[in-house]
């Protein structure tokens, strides 16, 4: 920068040293013929005066050359004497001889020799400059008579050092006005050439820079010396943008071409969508890993949930920091001062940082307002929603701590913030407030309900404010984004843009678009394979008493809106139904606690537990029994093994965001035939079409899909099961963040552009 001024400053320098000596030439000569003309005049004055004093003379000296030397000094000396710059007069006969000579020219009357001597010569009047005294001195010279009588010469000397003096004077005046002249001719020209070349063709050049490399979209800068430069530049940046949007069109278009994403094309494509400056960071409330206390030493647990599940695989992929609550009983003896460690453990790959809450904050926020509120809001399930002012307050506060430490994690850099999920509405505004320079995007992981149901929310309006600091708002699916326009326009004064699903709110825009997410394979997680998988599905069907049953597997977080009490209704109602499948058929349930400091959940699972217990008391023989409700944490290793020997899997979610359950079980049946029963409440249904949905509220309906799962024959399992793999293979978890992240990148190029757009017109 400093380099390029440098020239730049100097050649407008010079420019304006060459105007200033052009102009400093012209006027120095004008100013020297002036005064040369000025001097001149004053000597032809001077002449002048000479030759009237001697007219003047002429009658007395005529008179005092008749007489002898005494008596003409006598009549001439009261003559010869000046005043002020006259500084006397000499008389002198024909023969060279002084008659008389004033006192101030006596000293020097050699010197008036020569002018004398050429005017008795010539008989003309002679005038000459010469110096005498120490003066510049003007001597004028006259002969009388011209014929006849006695000859003389009368000579007028004059003090003329002044008019030297007056020439110089003015030759200074005259200088000391050019140089004025041409300092301002030096600034002038220095100045405009800054204001109407360099400063615009400078702008022009950054602009260039920035359209070049941080593909800045804003128009040319104002000011081009030339409205041919401003069109042509608008021109290039149009072609420039178009050349760049065709060329991430085609290499989107190669990328999407290769049909399976890898963890590896994922972090290139984050890389060269959000440029690599910005770091990528990931919040929400439940931590990718999670250390508990057990015999004395602290273990890392993988909580269950769909938002770990699919995030975990990103982070890994793309490194940066996730922010998540500090929930566990060992997490802060497993984490540095600043509650920082790098995960996986034992193989470091993004850091983990965790936010610490007050047990208040804990159940106010998670346990009250966001599981007591708004998860059984969004969810139509039937189960009233609480809402307290109390907890609504720990929300906000709880909300502020984990934009606080997205703030501060991102410091003074470019980031790429994921908000995750409906524990934390409130964090994108908080976010956007303080540094709307971040990019955030926000997924909401569960279903978003229609207007009517969500404007019994009390906060209903700060929720959907906080969600609109976003510049991107995920949901699974399209029919949540429509709802979700809806409520916004039912409940905000906003600008709602059906065309292209965005809401305009206090001057920012929110894209809202559907993101089905999804899982990675099985084969990325280290899961037994092989003979070790085989011994480890031997040891669990022995440990758990399984023997040679048809098993069916269901994996959930223990919470009322799984259908599980509606599922174990199907089971039992088969078993009624179609009694040979008694002793031939098992459901195998891996239900991990959830949430149990709410007293719904814990009763929700005491009755689970009871109901399961009547269904296995009514239909259980001998070393059998229909329904094994195992009630645990189950490690990833553990839920695969089941999902890889269970033929068949239930997911029977009463209202579900989407469910990856689901997809899990796919993702698990490797070259398998297995048959997936699915709710058609779950949004994973609306991708997964070859599942047999069914409506779990329908007990006969779904008793009956379950047998038709066990009878189904060999070729359409396959078959069925293939186009299932297919699906969730293809649109895995790596393509749900590249899609996402994508979308987020054009959102913020869109939102600069309008940015632009909106100064260019104001200014
Ligand atoms: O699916 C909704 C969700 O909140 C996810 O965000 C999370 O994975 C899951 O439920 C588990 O819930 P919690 O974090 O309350 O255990």
């Amino acid at each position: 920068m400093v380099d390029q001024a440098r020239p730049r400053a100097t050649r407008s320098l010079r420019l304006g040293l060459l105007v200033a000596a052009i102009i400093g030439v012209v006027t120095g000569l004008f100013a020297w013929h002036q005064v040369q003309n000025e001097r001149a005049i004053d000597l032809d004055d001077v002449g002048r005066r000479s030759h009237a004093l001697a007219q003047q003379l002429s009658d007395r000296v005529l008179y005092a050359l008749t007489l002898p030397d005494i008596q003409a000094r006598a009549l001439l000396r009261p003559r010869v004497e000046g005043y002020q710059r006259l500084l006397g007069y000499a008389v002198f006969r024909a023969d060279g001889r002084l008659v008389a000579a004033g006192k101030a020219i006596s000293d020097f009357t050699n010197k008036l020799d020569g002018p004398m001597r050429e005017a008795l010569q010539s008989g003309n009047e002679v005038t000459q400059l010469t110096r005498g005294a120490g003066m510049q001195v003007h001597v004028f010279a006259k002969k009388f008579p011209e014929k006849g009588e006695a000859e003389g010469v009368l000579v007028v000397v004059h003090d003329v050092s002044y008019i030297d003096d007056r020439a110089l004077a003015r030759l200074a005046q005259f200088a000391f006005w050019v140089l004025i002249v041409s300092l301002l001719a030096v600034a002038l020209v220095v100045g405009s050439t800054w204001f109407v070349y360099e400063r615009p063709l400078t702008r022009l050049a950054d602009w260039m820079r920035r359209l070049r490399v941080d593909n800045v979209v804003e128009s040319p800068p104002p000011g081009l010396p030339s409205g041919r430069l401003r069109s042509e530049s608008d021109r290039l940046a149009a072609s420039f943008r178009a050349a760049r949007s065709t060329g991430r069109a085609l290499s989107e278009a190669a990328l999407y071409a290769e049909q399976v994403w890898t963890p590896e094309r994922l972090r290139a494509h984050a890389m060269a969508s959000l440029g690599e400056a910005h770091q990528l960071i990931v919040v929400s409330n439940r931590e990718p890993y999670m250390h508990q206390w057990r015999d004395g030493r602290g273990y890392a647990i993988v909580p269950a949930g769909g938002l770990v599940t699919a995030l975990d695989p990103v982070l890994q992929a793309c490194g940066g920091v996730w922010i998540a609550h500090g929930a566990g009983n060992a997490d802060r003896a497993n984490a540095d001062a600043e509650g920082r460690l790098t995960v996986p453990p034992g193989d470091a790959r993004y850091t983990l940082k965790r936010v610490w809450l007050t047990r208040e904050e804990e159940q106010g926020y998670y346990y009250g307002f966001s599981n007591e509120g708004l998860w059984p809001l969004c969810h139509l399930a039937h189960e009233r929603p609480i809402f307290r002012a109390e907890d609504w307050e720990y929300y906000r506060q709880a909300n502020r701590r984990f934009a606080d430490a997205v703030l501060d994690e991102a410091g003074s850099s470019k980031a790429v913030v994921l908000v995750q999920d409906y524990q934390l509405a409130l964090v994108p505004r908080m976010i956007k407030e303080a540094r709307p320079d971040l990019c955030v995007g926000m997924f909401w992981h569960i279903p978003w309900p229609n207007p009517e149901a969500f404007r019994i929310c009390p906060w209903g309006p700060e929720i959907l404010e906080g969600m609109l600091g976003a510049d991107l708002l995920g949901f699974h699916l399209q029919q949540y984004c429509n709802s979700f326009l809806e409520t916004v326009d039912r409940v905000l004064e906003s600008r709602l843009d059906w065309d292209h699903f965005s809401v305009e709110l206090r001057g920012s825009r929110t894209r809202v678009r559907p993101f089905p997410i999804s899982v990675q394979s099985w084969s990325e997680r280290h899961v037994p394979e092989a003979d070790a998988l085989a011994q480890q599905i031997a040891e669990l069907k022995t440990q758990h008493q399984l023997g040679d049953a048809f098993i069916a597997v269901g994996v959930d977080r223990i919470d009322y809106t799984k259908g599980l009490p509606e599922r174990f209704r199907a089971i039992a109602r088969l078993l009624e139904k179609y009694p040979q499948y008694r002793g031939r058929f098992t459901f195998v349930e891996l239900g991990a606690p959830s949430r149990t400091h709410i007293p719904r959940y814990r009763e929700h699972l005491d009755g689970l537990e009871a109901l399961a217990d009547e269904i296995n008391w009514k239909y259980q023989s001998e070393g059998w029994k229909p329904i094994h409700f195992l009630v645990a944490h189950h490690d990833a290793k553990t839920v695969h093994a089941f999902l890889r020997m269970a033929p068949m899997c239930i997911v029977s979610s009463l209202h579900d965001g989407m469910n990856l359950v689901a997809k899990e079980y796919v993702a698990a049946q490797t070259g398998g035939d297995g048959v997936l029963v699915l709710s058609e409440f779950a949004g994973a249904a609306r991708e997964l079409a070859d599942a047999l949905i069914v409506n779990p509220y329908d007990t006969e309906q779904f008793a009956e899909a379950i047998r038709s799962g066990l009878e189904m024959d060999a070729g359409e399992r396959r078959a069925r099961m293939q186009r299932l793999s297919r699906q969730v293979e293809e649109h895995n978890i790596y393509r749900w963040a590249a899609n996402f992240l994508s979308a987020l990148a054009a959102e913020r190029t869109a939102g600069t552009e309008a940015a632009n757009t909106g100064k260019a017109a104001s200014s």
